[in-house]
């Protein structure tokens, strides 16, 4: 095996942020408390759980004090939220997240449709977010949209990606994710763009944020790996989507990695089982199948 590739690696599930965000029915407060519960039982330890942004712009996160007061904490687990301003940090900070995630792009057109503003007025009102989130003794992560592929201005360069890895490095933010918002990446690109961003972060602090678009999330996850990154964004159930890039579906299921890092004798701390316990409940909720074939072929051996 290539001497690169980590012996264990650390799973954020967004599933109740980056996957329910997209949902256009509302899901109660209660199932959504319900589900960061069922994935904190099954051994994830970090959960973005919801996001502090304009209700008007994601109907579905205006529950956010509600989901948030609503979880029984667990030692050791961290809760992370999206804060895309000032205004969303202070209402994001009275319900104490362990980290906040500021979220720029890497192509102009995105970074205008997805938060109103351009690159670089994103980094102007991420500064003071950062700033207040660290005085305060909350970590600081940061996206890097669209990193592999826009939807609306097509390839992205990796020196794009360097770019914006170099600005979110200056005003503070500690780590990054490298977000194939639109899943059209491949193994190689893929491995240029987390290049790009470790010109400007360590090892440890670059994640990999893989949507599942054209089937190519697992083999992205598994060229991520091949370089060292051991650090990995992935939804249960494969839920999502982002509202600002149509057509993109959710991220890799987090089912699906965790059986083929299981199955490579890479650590992550979950119990697959409960994982697939954990996506059947909210796809139950969302009357559908989980978008992943280990759950859905997991459930079809249970039911058989
Ligand atoms: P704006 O319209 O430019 O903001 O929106 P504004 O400052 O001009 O304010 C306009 C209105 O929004 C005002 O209300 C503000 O109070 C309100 P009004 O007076 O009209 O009633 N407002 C807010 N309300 C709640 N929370 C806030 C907030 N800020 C302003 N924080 C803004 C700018 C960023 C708020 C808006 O564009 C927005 O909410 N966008 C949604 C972005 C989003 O959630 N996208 C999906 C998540 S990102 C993602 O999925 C990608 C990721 O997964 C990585 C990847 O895959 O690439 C992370
Ligand atoms: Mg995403």
């Amino acid at each position: 095996m290539n001497s690169n590739i980590p012996s264990r690696v650390r799973l954020i599930d967004v599933g109740p942020r980056d996957g329910l965000q997209n949902e256009k029915s509302p899901v109660s407060a209660e199932v959504k408390t319900s589900l960061v519960h069922r994935l904190q039982d099954a051994g994830l330890k970090e959960i973005e759980v919801t996001s502090y942004v304009s209700p008007k712009w994601v109907p579905q996160m205006a529950d956010n004090h509600a989901v948030m007061a609503g979880i029984a904490r667990q030692a050791g687990i961290a809760y992370s939220v999206l804060t895309p301003n000032l205004k969303g940090y202070e209402a994001a900070v009275l319900d104490r997240p362990d980290e906040i995630v500021v979220f720029g792009s890497a192509s102009e057109a995105f970074s205008q449709r997805n938060i109103n503003c351009s690159i670089a007025e994103s980094i102007e009102r991420f500064a003071p977010v950062v700033e207040a989130a660290r005085a305060a003794g909350i970590r600081v992560r940061g996206a890097l949209s669209c990193a592999l592929g826009c939807p609306y201005e097509g390839e992205v360069a990796p020196e794009r990606v360097a770019y914006l890895a170099g600005l979110m490095k200056g005003i503070g933010v500690q780590r990054v994710d490298v977000a194939d918002t639109i899943g059209v990446g491949t193994p190689r690109k893929v491995q240029r763009a987390i290049e790009a961003a470790l010109a400007h972060y360590a090892l440890d602090d670059v994640s990999g944020h893989f949507h599942d678009t054209y089937g190519q999330a697992l083999s992205n996850t598994l060229a991520a790996l091949e370089l060292g990154v051991w650090n990995f964004q992935s939804s249960v159930a494969g839920l999502g989507g982002c509202p600002y890039a149509k057509g993109a579906t959710g991220n890799v299921a987090t089912e699906d990695v965790v059986y083929m890092l299981h199955g490579m004798g890479i650590e992550t701390g979950i119990d697959l089982d409960q994982l697939i316990d954990a996506g059947a409940y909210i796809s139950g909720h969302l009357n559908r199948k989980p978008n992943s074939r280990v759950a859905v072929a997991t459930l079809n051996k249970r039911g058989g």
